[in-house]
Formats: C-alpha cells, structure tokens, sequence
C-alpha cells in the first residue's frame, strides 16, 4: 500500500481517530513516548503547510507532480490574490522526505513564462540544479522536466524557481523542503514540529500584483519588499500552543528582500539546534533570531505565560543597510494562542550536539571577493557587481575537484547582502581564520553593509557551473552574481588530451 507522506511521522498523533490509533502507533518506527505530541489536537490545523503527496509505493522513493501554474489564493480572511503557485498553492507543497531517499519531482510549466526550480542549499549534481543556462535549458510555458536525485543531507531547505526570480519568487513561488533524520526522534525528541516558511508578497492599490519593476534602478537599488508578510501563504495566522511544551520550528526565510529579525517578547529565546544544512555542533540561546533572505534555522521554543493568553512573534527591524529602518514598523508573524490546558512541566530542553569535522584549511586558495556597486554616469542606473563587474561580463571563479578555498568577501556597498552558494556547504570564519563556534554548514551567510566576512568551502567530486548570488534577489538580477567553474585540474585535462 502507497505509503502518503503524511503518514511517514506524525506531530499529532492524537489527531487520528479512535482504536487505529494504538495500532498505527505501534507501527510507525521510532515512535515512543517521547514520540508524542504534547498539544491539543488541533494546535497547528490553521498554519500548518500542506505536504506534497507522494505517488511512488516505494517507502524510500518521493515521486511527486509540481505544476506551476496562476491561481486564485487567499492571504488573509476575504483577501484574494490572483498569484504565481505550484499546485495552487501558496507557499508550495511542503516536501517531507528522510535523508537518503530518492526524490522525483515532474515538474510542468503552465506559466505565461519560463521557469525552473532550483533546490536551495541541497547538494545534488549540477544537472538537478535548476539554472538556465549553467545547469538545465529553461522549462518553457507548456514544457516539463523531470528532477529526480537523491537527498544527501537531513535539515530544513527550500525550493524556487531561478528565471527572472525576483519576479517569480515574489510572486509567489517557493516551498518548503523537509529533510528528516530519524535519528533526531531520540536526540531531539520533540514530536510537535512545524515547518515556517516566512515571505511577502507585493499588491498594489486593486490588490493585484505589483510590478517587480516598481521603483526602477533605485528599487532594485534597495531590493524590493513585499507589502504583505506571510508566513506559510497566511497573513498572521494562528497557532495553539500549551505552556511549557516545546515546539520545534524549522523557519526559512523564502522572501525575495526582506530580512527577519524574530522575537517572541520576554522571557523567550529561541535555542537553535540546526542552521541551513542541519544540526549545529551544538544548541544555543538566542533572544532575537536574524534571518536574511535565503537563510533557515532550527529552533526549540518553549511557551510560558497563562492558559488562555497570547503570545506575539513578531519581526523587529533589522539594519540591512540606508533605508531599511525609518518609518517603518515591527511585523506580526504568528499569534501564538496559549493553549486552555495545564501546563506541561517537562524537563529541561534536549542539549544536541553533532560533531562537525572543519575542512582543513592548509594550504587553501585564498579568493578574494568585493561585493560593489556602481552608477552609469549617462543614464544614473544602478549596476551591482562583484569586483566591480555585473554577472553579465564576470569571468567565473575556478575551482578543482576537491579543492578547499577560503573567500574573503567585502561588501563596499552601503546594503548587506545575505550571498548564497549553490551546491556545497561552507564554515564561516572568524578574524583569526578559525570556524565560527558553534560549528554550523551554511549556504547563505550574511555580509553586512561596509563589513567583511570570511568563508571555507571545499570542493567536492561535482563538478559544473555553480552560481553564487546575493539572495535579495533584486540586487542578483541587478549583477551581484558570479559563478565558480569546478573542473578536474588542467594538468589533469591536459594529460587527457595527450593520451
Ligand atoms: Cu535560493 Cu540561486 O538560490
Ligand atoms: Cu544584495
């Protein structure tokens, strides 16, 4: 019998109904008592993202149809938005699969424009990557393709597509993609989890999309929010949650520009557990939590307060660089109703840890990379660049299979710019060239405006062209990307064409 993904782990168990309870229980690996979920039965029914359903009977195959394609959603109580979905759904449908499956994604177009999905910070081979022109043609309205590999690395990751992506992703195009580690059952060992993909979308005056164009050179100057923030496709929803019971949030900030900075008020922090490529090397307390565009993290939260009171998460406002604080607001995020029940009076938090072997940076190629930006004096627009060329003119990076090098990135520019790698994870270095402690694999790191940040990444055995871009998405489209050429040495190559 075809397994639904649904039923692979279960937050809510006590969602099923009657006598199969005990007798699914029994059959679904790993449950246990620490297994269960601690919350009212309906906590999460009003946030809760709809998963992707899983066509293949094989337990360790996820063989899902992804159509992309306009369609009428709802953001918020008798707010309709004609949008860019896939499956007609914003945001997409959440992919649950375990690390090692394999994934199968028919992918079909039916948008007025070409489109691809590119799988954010998973480390497949470039041929699943999703960029036209480096790593796939571009899927043409009324065309198909077929993505299938698979899955390396357990965490929390994201899918978009990588055409015209400022306008696409801000319209609506992006999902959640759930990677699962069985193991974390017992070393985690929170049942009640939920995936939080947070974004904006951008309306104008007759609540139709607006332009992705709005503002010209200058707004792609700035980078573009959304004037409504959504989280899971919903304006401020609603989720249950009972007094001192954890909750584990895996948040990804799928927003085109907008950076997060969540809190969720006095006396609440967020223990991160897990970054963008998952577990850190170990827990830690955060009392606001950053996000920039393309980032994710891994969060337990613990609710305290009275029964039957309310909690607010909100977005505090974060500096990314001139503009992004003035007359502007805090954004509410999730109204976190405390659940009518007794509180829950567990244990402390689980303490994770996952043992992360730094790459060894002897010898490495240094790169050095200067994130810029410059004015046409003839017509005053605006052009980003990395060492001072736009993506249009840049020669790549090159890089040799398994070769490790560290990036010195500076950002001469008066906004950050949260830069994303595709297909390998990196260590963040600190002054001395030491990892960043707690040990984290990441994808997409922050270079604050004016401030430098230094990076190791190794190479491994997947060569291609791989892009990296600054994940505001405007300011990639406007030349803050650039790629590295990943090949077998050319001593290597050339010995090939001698023999
Ligand atoms: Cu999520 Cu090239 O990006
Ligand atoms: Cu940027």
């Amino acid at each position: 019998m075809p397994m639904p993904m649904t039923m692979r782990k279960r937050s809510s168990p006590i969602r099923w109904i009657g006598t199969l309870v005990p007798v699914l229980l029994a059959l679904l690996p790993g449950s246990s008592a620490a297994g269960q979920s601690l919350q009212q039965a309906d906590w999460d029914d009003r946030i809760r993202l709809r998963e992707a359903v899983d066509l293949n009977p094989d337990p360790r195959i996820v063989e899902v149809n992804f159509e992309a394609r306009v369609a009428t959603v709802e953001i918020a109580p008798g707010l309709e938005v004609e949008a860019w979905t896939y499956n007609g759904m914003i945001p997409g449908p959440l992919i649950r699969v375990r690390v090692g499956d394999r994934l199968i994604v028919h992918f079909t177009n039916n948008l007025p424009e070409s489109s691809t999905i590119h799988w954010h910070g998973l480390r497949i081979p470039i041929e699943m990557d999703g960029v036209p022109g480096y790593s796939q043609p571009p899927v043409e309205t009324g065309e198909s393709f077929t993505y299938d590999f698979v899955v390396p690395d357990a965490g929390i990751f994201w899918y978009h597509p990588h055409v015209m992506s400022a306008g696409q992703v801000g319209f609506g195009l992006y999902g959640g993609f759930l990677v699962e580690d069985p193991a974390e059952d017992e070393t985690v060992g929170v049942a009640d989890d939920l995936v939080i993909v947070l974004s904006d979308i951008d309306l104008n005056e007759q609540g139709e999309l607006a332009s992705p164009d709005t503002g010209g050179s200058v707004g792609m100057l700035f980078g573009r929010e959304g004037n409504h923030v959504l989280v899971n496709g919903r304006e401020t929803p609603a989720l249950v949650a009972r007094v001192g019971a954890p909750q584990r949030w895996r948040l990804v900030n799928a927003a085109k520009s907008r950076y997060f900075m969540l809190d969720l008020g006095e006396g609440h922090a967020f223990k991160k557990i897990g970054g963008d490529g998952g577990l850190v090397e170990y827990a830690e307390d955060h009392e606001f939590l950053v996000l920039g565009a393309g980032e994710r993290a891994d969060v337990i939260v613990r609710p305290t307060g009275e029964p039957g009171g309310e909690l607010l998460l909100r977005s505090l406002l974060h500096d990314r660089g001139y503009g992004s604080t003035e007359f502007r607001d805090f954004e509410d995020l999730i109204a976190v109703e405390l659940a009518d029940m007794p509180p829950y009076s567990g244990g402390p938090l689980p303490e994770t840890s996952r043992e992360i072997q730094p790459y060894d940076t002897e010898g490495a190629t240094e790169v050095s990379l200067r994130l810029t930006v410059a004015q046409d004096p003839s017509d005053k627009t605006f052009e980003y660049g990395i060492n001072d060329v736009p993506f249009w003119k840049a020669q790549p990076v090159l890089a040799e299979l398994g070769e490790t090098q560290i990036w010195t990135v500076e950002n001469t520019t008066a906004w950050s710019h949260p830069l994303h790698l595709h297909g390998f994870f990196f260590l963040v270095l600190d002054e001395n060239g030491d990892p960043v402690r707690p040990l984290e694999w990441k994808d997409t790191v922050d270079i604050p405006f004016e401030d430098s940040v230094r990076l190791a990444v190794r190479f491994d055995e997947r060569p291609g062209t791989w892009i990296f871009h600054c994940h505001i998405l405007d300011h990639a489209e406007g030349g803050l990307l650039s790629a590295v050429h990943l090949d077998i040495p050319v001593s290597e190559f050339k010995n090939m064409l001698e023999h």
